[in-house]
């Protein structure tokens, strides 16, 4: 880490919002001053401020029983009609919230009024289909509107829904529907994807088809008209909708009200379900959405390019953007179909003035060559974001030029699917930034970073990230494991000097603060990888791996790849028996066939090696760091601690083959 912490030192370039730009933002000094005096205060100011309460609260936070909280307890809010009805109520139905584009090129707008009146009806759907608040419903579906209308719809009855994206196998699917004892998923027949057709449904057929699931229908969603199989308990999308009343009365929920559950990789096996509620995480939501990007809900045409599979869909496509009346794109596809120059061509039809993106992305777009973005008129633009992993400074710098004229703002936002909301973050019109600084904690969070015996590292200096004080977007739990949440976030500066004066929230993030206090992430401390800013566990590949009857042992990691960030390499033992069948290049490929049908396409290993040992202690434990070495083509490390230190000649000498 510490070669990396010196070529960020000598970033010194440093980029101030325009004058123009800066007397136009709303957001003002005054914001972090009234955290800092009050931060309870604050947090309570914009959650009455940001968001419609049925019934007012008259407590801010119960921390009571750490490391479980409680926002805004006793008041009482409806998250859709947060998002909808009081946007129509208010004469804005006619703004568009969504224009929607299918990659295939077909497009709708859809006003806050059409947009409501969807949700209306699909939450009448849900009653119908026998949906309680409380209940748990899957959706599986491409990036399609009726994606934000089932999220929003489950959200309005009270019930919780745990998005599933569509790159995960039937496995994947049928482990979370189990984990949350789904009552019903929400799918399509397909989607559109890199110029091709994509099933979804059959992926949902293959993961219901052993029976015994808690899943009684399936609602599908026409999207490509190909021919699907039908079961029972599936249902027509149209038809329901269409065999429903238009009205339906948005009902409060109290503010700790589940919304979703959404699973995410750990350091260990399976995956868990981080579990929002509704009052805090909105409050979160629309605050970041707002400040962080400058949001002008009246004049803005926003774009974040996530999928409603991952947390940055759910918190910036469907619950901060709707709630601050923003008009955003949603687009269904991939950047390069049918052309490389999609993306610019979307921003230039529909004057795209904020993007949010992930650095990957900009790096694929960046080895492409600035010829593809210049043929477009990206003028619109003026705010630009990034999200998902640490963007390095030549790509930020090449954001800023390239797509952003030289004039935008950069905001590089660090969150997690736990934090639930950005957490540290430039606000677009006040901050100097620094390309490839996150910069500081926003308003109302307190950030640090911490040695191992829970002591601040002092500016110049890099250790772990942690939330000193809970937030109000801040996951509530995991899902049935109560003991793995404190275990995995809580544990881990317990009876450490800092951890005196409460918990302490570890992200699992190495961070260094710079001389003035700038923070500036390094990338995960644990076994958790961040590939294409997709967070993948090494664990459950490697457990996806031993499972194949060929493999006797398996070590995975995520070595440094220029574009994706890091990527998967698999080292694998082939048991004795097997050895001889097939070429190693046959054995690799069918193993990555493997783990993408077990997790998905997105876990395939970028390679897999074959090898005779795996380099482990003398206490058994595989040293994952000597494979990493090898893996991106350094000099091998210290083997002085493995029990055989022969093996890892072995290896490397094969790989330089
Ligand atoms: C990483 C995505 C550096 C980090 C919102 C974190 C980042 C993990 C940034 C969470 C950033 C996210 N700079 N690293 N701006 N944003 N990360 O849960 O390692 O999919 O712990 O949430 O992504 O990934 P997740």
């Amino acid at each position: 880490m510490s070669a990396k912490i010196d070529s960020l030192l000598h970033e010194h370039r440093k980029f101030a919002p325009s004058p123009e730009f800066a007397a136009a933002a709303d957001a003002s000094p005054e914001l972090y001053a009234d955290a800092t005096h009050d931060r309870l205060g604050f947090w309570a100011d914009q959650a009455r401020e940001l968001l419609h309460w049925h019934t007012p609260f008259t407590k801010t936070l119960d921390w009571t029983n750490p490391p479980f909280a409680k926002w805004f307890e006793d008041g009482e809010l409806n998250v859709a009609y947060n998002c909808l009805d009081r946007h129509v109520l208010a004469g804005n139905g006619d703004r568009v919230a969504l224009y929607f584009e299918g990659e295939p090129g077909d497009s709708r707008a859809i006003t806050y009024a059409e947009l409501t009146a969807e949700v209306k009806r699909a939450a009448n759907v849900l009653i119908k289909l026998g949906v309680n608040a409380g209940d748990r419903v899957a959706i599986y579906l491409p990036m399609i509107p009726e994606a934000v209308i089932a999220m929003l719809a489950v959200a309005r009855i009270g019930a919780v829904h745990s998005v599933i994206f569509g790159g995960f196998s039937a496995e994947s699917l049928r482990s979370r529907i189990d984990d949350a004892n789904a009552v019903l998923v929400i799918t399509a027949d397909g989607g559109y994807r890199k110029g091709k057709i994509s099933a979804l449904k059959p992926a949902v057929d293959a993961a219901l088809q052993s029976g015994d699931s808690s899943v009684r229908n399936t609602l599908v969603v026409k999207r490509t008209g190909q021919d699907v199989e039908w079961n029972d308990r599936d249902l027509w999308w149209h038809d329901e909708l269409a065999s429903v009343d238009a009205e339906h009365e948005a009902i409060p929920f109290p503010a700790e009200n589940p919304l979703f559950i959404l699973y995410t990789s750990g350091t260990t096996g399976a995956p868990k379900g981080i579990l929002h509620t509704s009052g805090g995480y909105l409050t979160q939501g629309a605050f970041t959405h707002k400040n962080v990007f400058d949001l002008k809900p009246e004049t803005d045409v926003y774009w974040c390019t996530a999928d409603v599979g991952w947390i940055t869909g759910h918190s910036y496509v469907v619950y901060g953007p709707l709630a601050n009346g923003a008009t955003q794109v949603l687009y269904e596809g991939t950047p390069d179909s049918p052309h490389t120059g999609r993306w610019w061509e979307i921003i230039e039809k529909y004057k795209v003035s904020i993007l949010y993106t992930a650095p990957t992305a900009i790096r694929t777009f960046m080895k492409l060559g600035r010829q593809i973005p210049q043929k477009f008129d990206l003028s619109s633009l003026r705010v630009l974001g990034s999200v998902g992993e640490p963007i390095n400074p030549e790509a930020w710098m090449w954001y800023r030029e390239v797509i952003g004229g030289n004039l935008t703002p950069i905001v590089d936002t660090w969150w997690q699917t736990e934090t639930g909301a950005i957490m540290v973050s430039a606000l677009s019109g006040l901050t100097e930034t620094k390309p490839g600084s996150a910069q500081v904690a926003i308003p109302g969070i307190t950030i640090d970073v911490l040695d191992d015996d829970g002591q601040h590292v002092g500016y110049g200096n890099g250790g772990l990230l942690v939330v000193t004080e809970p937030w109000p977007a801040m996951l509530r739990g995991i899902w049935g494991d109560p003991e793995r949440f404190k275990e995995t976030y809580w544990d881990k500066f317990e009876g450490t000097k800092g951890a005196k004066d409460g918990p302490l929230y570890f992200a699992g993030d190495g961070a260094r603060l710079d001389h003035d206090g700038d923070i500036w992430l390094l990338g995960r401390v644990d076994d958790v990888m961040n590939v294409s800013g997709h967070r993948l566990s090494t664990a459950e590949i490697e457990s996806s791996l031993v499972a194949h009857h060929l493999t006797a042992e398996a070590a995975v990691v995520g070595a440094a790849d220029d574009t994706t960030g890091q990527a998967v390499v698999a080292f694998v033992v082939i048991k004795l028996s097997q050895a001889e069948e097939a070429s190693h290049e046959d054995i690799s490929t069918l193993l990555r066939a493997h783990v993408a049908q077990q997790i998905g396409a997105i876990a395939r290993p970028r390679e897999i090696f074959i090898v005779d040992e795996l380099p482990k202690t003398r206490s058994g434990k595989i040293m994952r760091r000597l494979l990493r070495d090898v893996a991106e083509g350094r000099e091998v490390g210290d083997t002085t601690t493995l029990a055989d230190t022969m093996v890892m000649n072995t290896i490397a000498s094969k790989m330089r083959k």
